[in-house]
């Protein structure tokens, strides 16, 4: 069946006000570009003539501008899920003007099927190639799109030749069967292929196609600063200690790393220490560190969702494409964060905290409780799963007036069960096999910042003997003082414990 080559303008036509809409991609990689910009366009002038015009938005995770910030700032967003970055969708949301639910990233796909989500009217994928067989070759993202193109009514295609068609090779698609038919993944080492290289569909789904040629609008990192560069040290000596111990196999095992700018310091710090050896990945998000350890030959094999690396570097891996086909794999989310796999093939995973307490709670997600960052993304889907589950983070924020340790969380993603280590740039507090009690005191002894050690030992001495010192009245004081005098290093204990 020919393809329809239309514009984005009347791509964006066919999409009607509560249509929900899937759209393909994982983070920036792979996501979207020209399609959600005119549906922007669209809503503004629905809403410049009095109408109502809002869709649901269901992606694989983050996106790019053009299609979360051209939404958001377009007021076109009814709903949102699983996980977004953009700052005006996050203004939006923490307004109370967008419905946004936060989910770990491996059940996106199931839920659609299952039908968790409702209907899927539109599914809009990025690919650099098609053919009029119905055979999608996807970019630099899988996310959910399998599963997108399984269920949309009805699916428009961004050809994006900003991405070659050689991409070819480097998925591996495969959507699971739903219960009760559900069979194990046959996947073992980071490198096993479950799948097949392309999605296929019924040509008669596709309504058109769009041509466009962007680069993914992935932003660049922060250089590292002493901070992260000791987190990510710390971690290095951590692991390498585990090795020496015996605790990790001799030849390693494979690592999850978070996003964002402490876990590219993580990764570079593992590349360069000796005690390290080479290693493979099974993560969610590629990043550009991965790509300089993987040609400096540190890892070995990368298996991801998506390739969120900077146009520079993307470039150079288009223009060395052999070298990278044989080193990397990119998954449908459902696969690449699996909980059965992780399990299996024993995962070290690494993301970030927002904010931890004293007991190895985690917050990831919800500042002061309530304004949400991100997302819990897919550090839940590893951190219950893994071999280690390591969680980092610099010991204070926001110039220091900000301790990222209090007495208890404002909010929990990862609990205390499932967070075994706690990395900041103080030190390291383990906390496999360790009393609430003995947490605390690792918790304050090696990761607090030293002008919160005091304040937070006096916590712990003021809360009791019990097997979990808490005083529900200045459990959340410190977080209190930040909202009353905006220094949570101000905190008087003895106004909360009189209460
Ligand atoms: N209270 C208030 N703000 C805090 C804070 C706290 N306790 N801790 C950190 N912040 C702020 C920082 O000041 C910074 O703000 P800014 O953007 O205004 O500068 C922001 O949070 C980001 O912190 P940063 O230290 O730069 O770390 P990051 O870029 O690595 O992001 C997370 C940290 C937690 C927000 C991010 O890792 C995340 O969204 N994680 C959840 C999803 C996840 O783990 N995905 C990976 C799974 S594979």
């Amino acid at each position: 069946m020919a393809l329809r080559f239309i514009s984005a303008e009347e791509a964006a036509g066919y999409i009607n006000h509560d249509d929900v809409v899937g759209f393909s991609g994982f983070t920036p990689a792979g996501s979207v570009k020209s399609i959600p910009v005119a549906i922007g366009e669209k809503a503004k002038a629905e809403h410049a003539l009095g109408r109502p015009f809002k869709i649901g938005v269901i992606t694989g995770a983050s996106t790019g501008d053009s299609l979360d910030g051209s939404l958001a700032r377009a007021e076109a967003v009814k709903f949102r899920t699983p996980y977004q970055s953009n700052p005006d969708l996050r203004n939006l949301i923490n307004a109370g003007k967008a419905d946004y639910f936060d989910s770990h990233l491996s059940v996106v796909g199931q839920n659609i099927r299952y039908g968790f989500l409702g209907k899927m009217n539109w599914g809009i994928i990025e690919a650099c190639d098609v053919t009029e067989q119905g055979e999608i070759v996807l970019t630099t993202g899988v996310g959910i799109s399998p599963t997108i193109c399984k269920v949309a009514d009805k699916i428009l295609i961004e050809l994006n030749s900003y991405h070659p068609k050689a991409l070819r090779g480097m998925h591996d698609i495969i959507i699971v069967a739903d219960p009760p038919n559900r069979r194990e993944i046959p996947i073992y080492k980071p490198s096993d292929r479950a799948g097949v290289e392309v999605i296929r569909v019924d040509p008669s789904k596709i309504a058109g196609v769009v041509l466009t040629n962007l680069p993914d609008e992935v932003g660049a990192f922060t250089k590292n600063d002493e901070v992260t560069e000791q987190i990510g040290l710390n971690v290095a000596e951590f692991l390498s200690g585990e090795l020496k111990a015996g605790r990790i196999p001799s030849s390693f095992l494979p690592l999850q790393s978070g996003v964002g700018n402490i876990a590219n310091a993580v990764l570079s710090a593992l590349g360069d220490h000796r005690g390290i050896p080479d290693f493979e990945m099974y993560t969610e998000v590629i990043q550009d560190s991965v790509i300089d350890l993987m040609r400096s030959g540190r890892v070995k094999f990368a298996s991801g969702c998506s390739l969120t690396v900077s146009p520079d570097m993307l470039k150079s891996i288009y223009s060395d494409l052999d070298f990278f086909h044989k080193r990397i794999v990119l998954r449908p989310q459902e696969i690449s964060n699996s909980p059965e796999v992780a399990r299996r093939i024993g995962i070290i995973s690494i993301n970030t905290a927002i904010e931890a307490d004293l007991f190895g709670n985690v917050n990831s997600t919800n500042v002061m409780g309530r304004k949400m960052m991100n997302g819990i993304g897919g550090s839940g889907d590893f951190t219950r799963n893994a071999y280690i589950s390591i969680f980092t983070c610099p010991s204070v924020a926001k110039g220091g007036k900000i301790s990222a340790f209090v007495p208890m969380v404002s909010h929990t993603d990862h609990n205390e069960h499932s967070v075994q280590v706690i990395i900041t740039e103080q030190g390291i507090a383990d906390l496999r096999s360790k009393s609430p009690k003995a947490k605390m005191e690792a918790i304050i002894k090696n990761c607090v910042h030293p002008d919160y050690r005091e304040a937070l030992s006096d916590y712990a001495h003021l809360a009791g003997d019990t097997h979990t010192p808490c005083t529900l009245s200045a459990a959340f004081g410190m977080h209190m003082e930040f909202e009353k005098s905006g220094d949570m290093r101000n905190i008087n204990w003895g106004d909360c414990f009189k209460r």
